[in-house]
């Protein structure tokens, strides 16, 4: 279970300081401020914009500030760095990284790319900024089915590093999909035995579950999308109370948009220990310094922009 930090006054205090001296300084430096769903509640609440990989993406590709602060994971920044490179981009931890995207290189993805000649590889963006340059097309949780299905037919898939979001395309798509053996540890930890005990404790609940989750948890599912889907689809439900399988951060807001609803986490260990590591000091220290800039050599750049812009013509349906 996540320790819950005690409530002192001196510690309310000086979190509202902080949250001040953020905003403060995000108008200095003209910046705006990105967080993943999976933030830590206090800097999903002084994000400009939260949202799933995708739409931090496509939000980093239009933005008009100057420096654009990322409050997720290194992959995630570096997205924003090869979309965005007239743009100074900032991690404010910079060992804030996604054990999933280090499950694979551009290297091993070049040699298993040999043992299957003209196979096309779609790239899921929880991976390094060299392997969607090795890649043809990049795809998130809320598009994966899309791009794989504008795949033309006749060839196959390699579709990398998440072998669970692989397999959910793999059963809603005619493709030809071959996966790589990554998973997120976070998700992959979830068992279905955990799911359906919550089910039985709130039998009037509906289970919605992000597809890094596990064949058999997702088979429990009534609806399986990406984090942002997950608001969505807790507005739109006519469900009262919603069983959350995916990092618990999603819970700050779905509570906050739905005080009508009750959300409960099948596991409480459900926590992404990198997407907690960025704090309001670390921010602050950023910002302050202008650390840590991510940024991508050109030649990988260019190649990996192509996969990401490829991703992002294909329009968003959650
Ligand atoms: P989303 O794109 O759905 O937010 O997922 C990103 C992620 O890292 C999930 O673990
Ligand atoms: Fe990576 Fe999983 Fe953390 Fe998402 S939750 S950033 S996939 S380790």
């Amino acid at each position: 279970m996540q320790q819950q930090r005690e409530s002192y006054p001196e510690y309310e205090e000086d979190q509202e300081r902080l949250k001040r001296r953020v905003r403060e300084l995000l108008r200095e430096r003209r910046a705006i401020l990105l967080a993943h769903n999976y933030q830590r509640d206090e800097i999903q609440e002084i994000a400009d914009i939260t949202g799933d990989s995708l739409g931090l993406s496509q939000t980093a590709a239009k933005t008009d500030a100057q420096v654009i602060v990322f409050c997720g994971v290194h992959f995630m920044a570096e997205s924003a760095a090869i979309l965005c490179p007239d743009k100074t981009v900032l991690l404010p931890r910079l060992e804030a990284g996604c054990p999933m995207a280090d499950m694979i290189t551009a290297e091993a993805l070049e040699e298993k790319k040999r043992e299957h000649p003209g196979a096309i590889v779609v790239c899921y963006v929880n991976s390094s900024a060299a392997v969607k340059a090795h890649s043809d097309i990049c795809c998130t949780s809320a598009n994966a089915i899309q791009v794989v299905s504008s795949v033309p037919n006749g060839h196959p898939i390699l579709f990398v590093p998440d072998m669970n979001l692989g397999n959910y395309v793999a059963q809603h798509t005619e493709k030809e999909i071959l996966l790589w053996k990554g998973f997120c540890p976070t998700h992959h930890r979830l068992k279905a035995e955990k799911v359906r005990e919550a089910k039985r404790e709130h039998p009037q609940a509906e289970f919605m579950a992000h597809p890094e989750c596990t064949p058999d948890v997702l088979a429990l599912a009534d609806h399986i999308c990406s984090t942002s889907g997950m608001y969505k689809y807790a507005q739109t439900s006519q469900a009262r109370e919603l069983i959350v399988g995916t990092e618990r951060g999603i819970l700050y807001r779905l509570r906050k948009e739905n005080p009508d609803k009750v959300f409960y986490e099948p596991w409480e260990d459900m926590l992404c220990p990198n997407m907690k590591l960025t704090t309001l000091e670390d921010v602050v220290y950023s910002l302050e310094n202008m650390v840590h800039v991510i940024t991508v050599p050109e030649e990988t750049r260019l190649l990996a922009k192509r996969s990401l812009d490829r991703m992002l013509e294909i329009p968003r349906d959650y």
